[in-house]
């Protein structure tokens, strides 16, 4: 019998995230676990960070950076973000801030939010903060994050750290510059009125490591893995579970994809061979650990919702 996600119909999380390398279906199922939890008549958003929309092509409608409401899926929501939307809205967020802080002590033009917000990581950054916005704005009881291939995932995942160890050295700076600014008070005056360089980045703080305790959180969050029953899909799956350990993020869900259930042909019966031996290889390394649900490879691509239905039933049993 093949194991069900089933086991989360009866947790409350809030947020899922779907990661996997290219290709291996991430987006097909997102799309199907987040119908899955709307059809029970949970407000649910799948949010789509690829930097290639995919949301759209899937769901057969124009879906784009606003949240739409899905046709044909009550409760459904989908929102396809791109990453200039998210450096915007960063902007919105830190350009006043960064920029109180800088002219404090420079006399800078407000272009240089701009150029601080040109730094690599920025939007991944911003990302998950956005991400922890929507899931906390109350407008929807679930989000579904359909993430962008690969590496990228984690590398998102190790932002809020990388994140606040800049925070802390630049904390540090700024304390040297604060008490620098404290003896020269008499000479040179800050404007009245402001709240202290030191507020604003334990602000910062403050954020970054309520996004860390979020996703570690196992009552909130819940991190699922796709893969292809194929020597690639085992190598990459080990790493993203060991990378997920590595900052306490438990995984409980692989699915695997493209699976051959029944062979009619050589060709078939090889290819079905050959992910048997993978299969076993995973189940191996997994059990007790991970549970594997696997996708049969169907003759059609998974388009409409009338077929995402029934990958939703596939993986809830
Ligand atoms: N079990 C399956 N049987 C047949 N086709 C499938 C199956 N799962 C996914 N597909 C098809 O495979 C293609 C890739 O799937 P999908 O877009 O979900 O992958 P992805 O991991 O999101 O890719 P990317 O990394 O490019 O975002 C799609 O055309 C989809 O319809
Ligand atoms: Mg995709």
């Amino acid at each position: 019998m093949n194991p069900s996600l089933s086991r989360l119909d009866k947790e409350q999380k809030r947020l899922i995230m779907i990661g996997g390398k290219g290709g291996v279906g991430k987006t097909t199922c997102a799309s199907a676990i987040a119908l899955h939890f709307s059809l029970q008549g949970k407000r649910t958003l799948i949010i789509s960070s690829d930097p290639t929309p995919s949301l759209s092509d899937i769901f057969e409608m124009e879906i784009g950076d606003q949240e739409t409401a899905i046709k044909d899926a009550p409760n459904l929501y989908g929102i396809e973000i791109s990453s200039e939307v998210v450096l915007k809205k960063w902007k919105e967020r830190f350009g006043p801030e960064i920029f109180e802080i800088v002219s404090s002590f420079a006399s800078l033009d407000y272009d240089f939010v701009d150029y601080i917000g040109g730094a690599p990581g920025i939007e991944e950054e911003y990302m998950l903060n956005y991400i922890l916005e929507l899931v906390e704005g109350g407008q929807y009881d679930l989000v579904v994050w359909d993430t962008a291939p690969a590496g990228h995932t984690l590398r998102l995942l190790h932002l809020p750290q990388i994140f606040l160890k800049h925070l802390e050295a630049a904390t540090k700076f700024y304390m040297n510059l604060y008490s620098y600014f404290e003896k020269l008070k008499d000479t040179v005056k800050l404007r009245k009125g402001k709240r202290s360089l030191l507020e604003i980045i334990s602000g910062w703080e403050d954020l970054a490591e309520k996004v860390v305790r979020f996703i570690r959180d196992p009552q909130k969050s819940e991190f699922i893995i796709v893969t292809i029953p194929e020597a690639l899909g085992v190598k990459q799956t080990e790493r993203i579970v060991q990378d997920f350990d590595d900052y306490q993020l438990k995984v409980n869900h692989l699915i695997v994809n493209y699976v051959v259930r029944e062979a009619d042909c050589e060709f078939h019966k090889q290819r079905r061979e050959m992910q048997q031996n993978y299969i076993k290889i995973l189940q191996d390394q997994y059990s007790g650990r991970i549970q594997l649900t696997e996708i049969p490879l169907s003759p059609r691509e998974i388009k409409g919702v009338e077929r995402i239905k029934k990958i939703s039933d596939i993986l809830f049993g």
